[in-house]
């Protein structure tokens, strides 16, 4: 981990969670994080019916608050969608565009991705950009060139190391126990940081953290987040359960 680079773990909660366990599970959190200074940043996404009461709960925390979609546009008649702008009014900082369950349920391409991170940072908000290759794909030998055209796809050339976070999830490895080796997982991240340098240049590019989802748990945290381009993780399972996301947390340091 480059000193400049502070690790982010970020908890991706998914389709989890009703208003009891999702308030005793930040408060836990709130809790933790206040004990004293930690050298890591702890993001919680809850899913859109917990955005408000969390945010009430997080009120003076350093835990921050992300949201797992936007729609592309800042408002209008697009019913059942959410806006930047309103995440950004309940107290949102992050936003997760193109998790690859999205990518997958309601067919969303890198063009799509690319404009509902834009109008995230447009609204302030720091997009999580997920990009990652599916089993069929690595097989193929493919996964360098699915990751390379996802980040072109994806990442608005305005971004910066500020308003853009990349989340690298090879899809296999989502919510299944397996992950790739850490040699893999350092080679693709530097292979996202260098195809990242053409975008948005090699300063901000250098500064931009590139967090590794997939199966993420305590007992492999140590060894994936210590990896010299990953700057953080994603978690979902893990996340689950204040105890282990903390423990993620924690071997980031
Ligand atoms: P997982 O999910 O940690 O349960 O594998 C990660 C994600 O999809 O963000």
């Amino acid at each position: 981990m480059a000193q400049t680079r502070r690790p982010l773990i970020a908890g991706n909660w998914k389709m989890n969670g009703l208003t009891s366990d999702g308030i005793e599970r930040t408060r836990a959190l709130i809790e933790k994080m206040a004990a004293k200074a930690q050298p890591f940043d702890l993001l919680i996404c809850p899913p859109a019916t917990l955005l408000a009461p969390v945010a009430a709960a997080l009120n003076g925390s350093a835990v921050r608050l992300g949201a797992q979609d936007c729609h592309a546009k800042a408002s209008g008649a697009h019913t059942g969608d959410i806006s930047a702008a309103m995440l950004k009014d309940i107290g949102c900082s992050h936003v997760i565009v193109g998790h690859s369950e999205r990518r997958a349920d309601h067919h969303e391409s890198d063009h799509a991705v690319h404009a509902k991170a834009v109008a995230a940072i447009e609204a302030g908000l720091t997009a999580i950009v997920c990009v990652g290759e599916t089993e069929a794909q690595r097989d193929a030998g493919k996964t360098a060139e699915v990751v390379t055209s996802q980040v072109l796809g994806s990442v608005p050339a305005r971004a910066n190391h500020e308003s853009l976070v990349i989340a690298y999830e090879p899809v296999w490895a989502i919510g299944t126990g397996k992950t790739p080796t850490a040699a893999e997982v350092q080679e693709v991240h530097a292979l996202i940081r260098e195809t990242l340098a053409g975008q948005i240049g090699e300063a901000e590019a250098a500064q931009t953290r590139i967090l590794y989802g997939g199966s993420v748990n305590p007992k492999n945290a140590k060894e994936l987040l210590g990896l010299p381009d990953v700057d953080g993780g994603l978690v979902g399972g893990a996340s689950l359960k204040a105890d282990d996301f903390w423990a993620v947390a924690d071997a980031s340091r």
